[in-house]
């Protein structure tokens, strides 16, 4: 396509976008199943759209943004069990992983730095591997999906600059053992990194409702950093990852200085330079909006109707549950996969075959009716 010589007017322009986003899947229309996105709450929008000229890459432009992100930075630590914790809200839980590996690999002294991680691990780890030079050592997982802490342990050298467990598997929601995760990396003395990308905006809120979920946060003194994404669970716009650390040191060791900056010169830590002051201001409207009781209740919806969905698959002839659900994600086998996804997306269902499974995501945007409606057609099609 050729960049335009002359514009064109303003209504010509919307009514095309309109015409081509409209082969979109949109969140609100309850048909996208396996995403870890959701249609973002009508506030954070809001506060998004008002704010969107701030930029927290030049954060003493905008000395109030940067105010508000220390305080969002604080509340996600408070509710990570952590009284002062140093992060960011970054674009994704993809740089989020990646400035936890840096961090890592910045403050070991290895020639040869190498991460252990289970083999459930997001592939964003591979991109941290690869740009970072660090070697991806993928541990064995049990049957029940979780990281062998065991086969953690026996690859454990003088190279390892971390470990990483996850709360919250992307294929199936799984947590791993954290606590003995935790344990081993304070007596190796290896920093263990949470990647709670999903689970960080999960797991407090249904341990608060009962659900016996291992801890998985700061209350363990090995974890060291968690990824935790208000742009999954949290509702907000994307973009709106987060990364957590414990101590200032591991800040410290990813920033670089900033020096011709019209706010003056600052030092940072993020991979993106530029990036959106707007996006914290909506994390944090939502967060005290919502509050702890507000995340509860959709959590609460969330992880009813998984458990639902899940009985539900058990009672489908040639349907399989993978694992019983640990999380608000459930992952079912079918005979033949591949033609069960095709005619299931023939019929407008947004979902992904994977791994030998089929994963349904329950995001805010899921409802009771549009699961039965998806129930209806898989056994149709099965
Ligand atoms: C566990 C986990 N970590 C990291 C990521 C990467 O997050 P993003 O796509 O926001 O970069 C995902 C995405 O689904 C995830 O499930």
């Amino acid at each position: 396509m050729k960049f335009p010589k002359k514009g064109l007017p303003q209504e010509t322009i919307l009514k095309e976008l309109e015409k081509v986003t409209s082969q979109d899947l949109s969140f609100s229309s309850g048909r996208i199943l396996g995403s870890m996105c959701t249609m973002p709450h009508e506030l954070a929008i809001e506060v998004f759209c008002r704010y969107i000229d701030r930029n927290l890459g030049d954060p003493g432009l905008h000395p109030g943004t940067r105010k508000i992100e220390e305080e969002v930075i604080g509340m996600l630590s408070d509710l990570l069990h952590l009284e002062r914790g140093y992060g960011h809200i970054v674009s994704g839980g993809t740089e989020a992983n990646i400035l936890a590996v840096r961090a890592f690999r910045n403050l070991s002294d290895s020639e040869r730095p190498e991460l252990i991680l289970p083999k459930s691990a997001h592939f964003s780890f591979i991109k941290a591997g690869e740009m970072l030079g660090v070697k991806l050592v993928w541990a064995e997982l049990k049957p029940d999906y979780t990281v062998d802490v065991k086969d953690v342990e026996a690859k454990i050298n003088d190279n390892t600059i971390g470990i990483v467990g996850i709360a919250g598997t992307t294929g199936l929601g799984v947590v791993d053992d954290i606590p003995s995760l935790s344990d081993l990396a304070q007596d190796y003395g290896i920093p263990l990194h949470v990647d709670a990308a999903f689970g960080g905006f999960v797991i407090p809120f249904a341990k608060a409702l009962g659900y016996e979920i291992p801890d998985f946060d700061f209350k363990l003194r090995g974890v060291k950093s968690i990824t935790i994404d208000p742009h999954k669970m949290g509702m907000a716009p994307i973009p709106a990852g987060g990364i957590i650390f414990r101590r200032k040191k591991y800040l410290k060791a990813i920033s670089v200085l900033a020096p011709y900056l019209a706010g003056g010169k600052v030092w940072q830590a993020t991979i993106t330079g530029t990036r959106p002051g707007a996006s914290v201001l909506a994390v944090w409207a939502l967060i005290k909006h919502l509050g702890f009781e507000g995340y509860m209740e959709i959590v609460d919806r969330a992880m009813k109707l998984s458990r639902w969905f899940a009985e539900e698959i058990k009672k489908t002839p040639n349907a399989w549950l993978v694992r019983e659900p640990v999380l608000n994600i459930v992952s079912f086998k079918t005979k033949n996969l591949h033609g069960v996804e095709r005619k299931l997306k023939e019929k407008g269902w947004g979902i992904s075959a994977h791994r030998g499974y089929i994963r349904i995501v329950f995001m805010p945007h899921v409802t009771k009716e549009m699961i039965e409606e998806f129930i209806k057609d898989l056994r149709e099609v099965l």
